[in-house]
């Protein structure tokens, strides 16, 4: 039987030792959150890196690694820590990263990191070759990988091979800084069908094939050599019903006891009663808009001062590779900014700001999407943002608003948010006040568009989807041009 392999630089688990002993925790991040249940429900394997290196894991403790992983159906590429430094930090995340979401400022191209990025996608490439079965379907994932499936075709023709971005793709312009652009598209053209969120990013990626490379494009196809690619949009839904599930069991056992960590926030007391809470959950990454959040929450503060002590932020960010130094700063600069509003606004009873950096455990996330009255999400650039799905799917209560920044790719299928520019302090703190303010019945007719939305156009529906798709186009014969 023909089997589909999961590939992704991260695995849905991230391995730890913790005094020789092996941590196996749930990798964050929307990619491993979304593809988890995609991958726990098929009878596939799912290739990538452990977060372990190479160096830390003796013969010994590979064993461990090894039992671990089986369990997940999980099968390793061991990464070196130079390979994590140039590859990981490097490559992916101080050039592709922020050049694919505008950030180019933050983009540094070094040949070492690049070299380094060619062979550890070849590292890639061979682990899956000695899985792959002729026949069989390999999906590839994100922008860490983009060279694997010309790498896969070369090796192996007679494979199915998927590609999905789970970042935008940036317009041609910015695209064409980079002096490997040629051997990017080359290795992203390896596939029978390339995905993207949204439409843009479609539209983009064709238009720097067309100036890069010497094809022809008609519509969504590619015929390139004897072979015709797909490219379309595929919006990645949730796992519904996990999220929605949890709340509900939430709602059961909230009513005779709260969670430890909505205690700890002492947020239900008493005095509290009539204030309100309003969530922001993400990486700790400067895409996701963090220090403009804050300023716009502040903003909001000062021009609607009857807020004061009636309103809190919560605010949850997730450390996130912390070698790279731009994420340094922007941790930096979130707790300076924290500590100045904070130290600004507070009273002795309220406090404007609270913000933790950790990895929260589900049934914590869930008690802090059921427990918010509104929740912020405004990205700077974000390919899609599951979290504003997610926030979706715990309203039970038929209330609840979303702020959604335009520039997250949910945004293009989620009109019933309150839609701002994050750059725009002023509109972003109106917002806060609409929402605040909205009534009940609205609330409840825009939660109701968008759960139905969310709902059906799930994780299953979307993973269901592209691989429809990518069978069709592996099937599909270039068409003859007459001459
Ligand atoms: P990205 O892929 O850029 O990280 P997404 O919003 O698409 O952004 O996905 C983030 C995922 O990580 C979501 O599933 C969210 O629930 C999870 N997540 C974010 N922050 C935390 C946290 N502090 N603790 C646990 N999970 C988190
Ligand atoms: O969804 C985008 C993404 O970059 C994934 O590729 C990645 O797994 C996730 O965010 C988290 O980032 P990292 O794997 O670098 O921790």
């Amino acid at each position: 039987m023909n089997k589909t392999i999961i590939v992704s630089n991260r695995l849905p688990v991230d391995l730890k030792f913790d005094d020789e002993k092996l941590v196996v925790k749930s990798s964050t991040g929307g990619l491993a959150t979304g593809m988890k249940s995609v991958h726990s429900e098929g009878n596939g394997i799912w290739i990538g890196w452990s977060g372990l290196a190479q160096e830390e894991v003796s013969e010994e403790l590979q064993v461990e690694v090894d039992e671990a992983l089986a369990k997940e159906k999980c099968i390793q590429v061991p990464l070196t820590n130079a390979d994590i430094d140039n590859y990981y930090h490097g490559f992916s995340n101080s050039a592709l990263w922020p050049l694919f979401h505008y950030f180019q400022a933050y983009t540094e191209f070094e040949w070492n990191h690049w070299k380094s990025y060619v062979e550890v996608n070849e590292k890639f490439a061979k682990v899956i070759l000695e899985h792959v079965n002729d026949g069989d379907t390999v999906w590839v994932h994100d922008y860490q990988l983009l060279l694997v499936p010309e790498l896969l075709r070369k090796s192996n023709p007679n494979i199915t091979i998927g590609f999905f971005l789970h970042i935008p793709y940036p317009s041609y312009e910015l695209f064409i800084t980079c002096p490997w652009r040629n051997e990017l598209l080359q290795g992203m053209l390896g596939a029978d069908l390339i995905g993207f969120h949204t439409y843009d990013y479609v539209r983009h990626f064709l238009s720097s094939v067309s100036r890069i490379k010497d094809v022809e494009i008609s519509f969504n196809e590619i015929s390139y050599g004897n072979r015709i690619i797909k490219v379309d949009s595929f919006p990645m839904g949730i796992d519904y019903n996990r999220y929605h599930d949890a709340a509900l069991e939430h709602d059961k056992y909230l009513e005779d006891s709260k969670s430890d960590f909505m205690k700890s926030l002492d947020f239900h007391n008493k005095s509290n009663e009539e204030s309100k809470l309003i969530l922001s959950i993400d990486r700790m990454d400067y895409t996701k808009g963090i220090p403009n959040r804050i300023k716009s929450f502040e903003y909001f503060l000062n021009k609607y001062p009857e807020y004061k002590e009636k309103v809190r932020l919560v605010m949850l960010a997730v450390p996130s590779r912390e070698n790279v130094p731009q994420y340094q700063k922007l941790k930096r600069e979130t707790d300076e900014l924290v500590g100045r509003i904070n130290g600004q606004l507070s009273t002795i009873s309220w406090t404007p700001v609270w913000y933790f950096y950790r990895s929260l455990p589900f049934h914590d996330l869930i008690d802090l999407y059921v427990s918010s009255d509104v929740a912020m999400v405004t990205p700077v650039r974000d390919g899609m943002n599951l979290v504003a799905k997610e926030y979706i799917a715990t309203r039970t209560k038929e209330n609840g608003v979303l702020i959604l920044s335009e520039m997250a790719g949910a945004a293009k299928e989620m009109h019933e948010a309150l839609i701002v520019n994050p750059n725009n302090f002023e509109q972003t703190a109106d917002a806060i006040k609409t929402a605040l303010e909205m009534p009940q019945e609205e609330q409840k007719e825009r939660l109701a568009a968008l759960q139905k939305r969310i709902s059906r156009y799930d994780v299953e529906r979307w993973a269901g989807e592209f691989l429809k798709a990518l069978e069709v186009a592996k099937n599909t014969e270039p068409i003859q041009v007459a001459k």
